[in-house]
């Protein structure tokens, strides 16, 4: 069977294509971003990314294809974030 290419459209117009199941911080090094990083484990949100709307923990997820395979994802800065 085909692997279906998830097609990722970042913050700054470059496009990477995803297999289902990759992780977003080697995607988003291909497309020249870098997310965030803290603990790593999920509870900290330093590495949340917006894609298609809803907010992402990209450190305990991986890319899921949605039904048109496009996603669109940009980077979430917290303006309340203080470290
Ligand atoms: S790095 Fe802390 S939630 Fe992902």
């Amino acid at each position: 069977m085909k692997d279906k290419k998830i097609k990722i459209l970042w913050s700054n117009d470059k496009e990477t294509y995803a297999s289902e199941g990759d992780d977003w911080f080697s995607h988003a090094e291909k497309a020249g971003l870098e997310i965030p990083t803290g603990c790593l484990t999920g509870s900290c949100g330093a590495c949340e990314i917006d894609v298609n709307g809803e907010t992402v923990r990209a450190c305990i997820s991986n890319i899921k294809s949605n039904k048109k395979s496009l996603l669109k994802v940009s980077l979430t800065t917290d303006p309340f974030w203080e470290s």
